[in-house]
């Protein structure tokens, strides 16, 4: 009986046990994958706000940052996704200070609206790094430095490359897929195309509407707009590769042919859209690099160690034009 009672406390204590440990690594933030607060062998604790899960490339930045900086014995990652959302961004930052992280990186989804959670992690003196994305603040010391390209410039070189590829002389009607509103990714693509085309009255943009950066928005949108413009359309411009692949599975079911018909041009540089590019269903590809983990880990490292870091450290990137460039880099792509 005594034998019985002593087991049944020794069960008690291991199940409570096992409660405690499994409350301590869950969040009230939605889908937050971390371990306790605190620091932990003098590791450096990150805690990561990624936007979500929307297109290939942000996938492949989720792993090249939980690979780099979750397998690192120099660090200890909390990583936070937002499903696209900026108040559960709001959210996992105010709980990165809470746990008193050592910094926090932010890929904010929209430009706007970061000033007072970031004013709170100021306050905390915890270091805020931008990941691929902008923000729009009055107090640019808010953030310690920005990782990521020059979404203008990838606008621009789209533009450019669609104008040499159809002609700076003959006419051209371009419909745009937008990113998700509001965001520094669309907001700049689109400034950096317009730039790209001002000085040519033959190119036009019919038509530009929102895709959210996704296949299934990018196919419904460029459905709408064959439907409306039909045979008119030229061209199509995406702000990203996902979009783009939406828009040829439009096109093919409207019976015309993507690449040939209708010229297709997007940002990012997915395998999936080099395999495109090699069946001629797409034309131009402007690389956008998502492999930033290695970039975060030394730049927090490096502020770690109080050095001090660029407010911007840009990635290289190029452009890809026509089936042979696509078939070349094929193989080595990494994303
Ligand atoms: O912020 C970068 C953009 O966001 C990428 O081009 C797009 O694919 C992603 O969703």
């Amino acid at each position: 009986m005594y034998r019985m009672k002593k087991a049944t406390v020794s069960l008690l204590i291991f199940v409570m046990a096992l409660f405690l440990l499994v409350g301590c690594n869950s969040n009230t933030n939605g889908k937050t994958e971390e371990a306790s607060g605190g620091k932990k062998d003098g590791k450096i604790v990150v805690g990561f706000s990624q936007i979500g899960a929307e297109s290939g490339w942000r996938t492949a930045e989720t792993k090249s940052i939980k690979e780099t900086l979750g397998n690192s014995p120099d660090f200890e990652l909390k990583f936070s996704d937002a499903q696209q959302k900026q108040e559960n961004q709001i959210k996992a930052i105010r709980n990165f200070i809470a746990q008193k992280v050592d910094v926090i990186a932010l890929a904010p989804v929209v430009e706007t609206g970061w000033e007072s959670i970031l004013k709170k992690a100021k306050d905390a003196k915890i270091p805020v790094i931008l990941l691929d994305r902008g923000i729009k603040v009055n107090d640019e010391s808010l953030y310690t430095s920005f990782i990521g390209s020059d979404f203008i410039l990838e606008g621009e070189n789209a533009a450019k490359e669609l104008i040499n590829l159809i002609g700076a002389d003959k006419k051209a009607n371009i419909v745009e897929l937008q990113g998700t509103v509001g965001a520094s990714a669309a907001n700049d693509r689109k400034t950096g195309f317009a730039n790209g085309l001002k000085d040519n009255p033959n190119f036009k943009i019919i038509k530009s509407q929102s895709g959210d950066f996704t296949r299934t928005k990018g196919k419904e949108v460029m459905e709408a707009f064959l439907k409306s413009d039909g045979k008119n359309i030229d061209a199509v411009y995406a702000h990203n590769d996902d979009m783009a692949i939406g828009a040829i599975q439009a096109i093919e079911e409207y019976g015309l042919k993507p690449g040939e018909d209708i010229k297709v041009v997007s940002i990012d540089g997915i395998k999936d859209a080099f395999e495109a590019a090699v069946q001629g269903k797409t034309n131009i590809i402007v690389e956008c690099n998502p492999l930033l983990g290695p970039q975060l880990a030394q730049a927090v490292k490096d502020l770690k160690a109080g050095k001090e870091i660029p407010s911007w450290i840009k990635t290289e990137e190029s452009v890809f034009v026509g089936k042979d460039a696509a078939e070349e880099a094929l193989p080595s792509r990494k994303y």
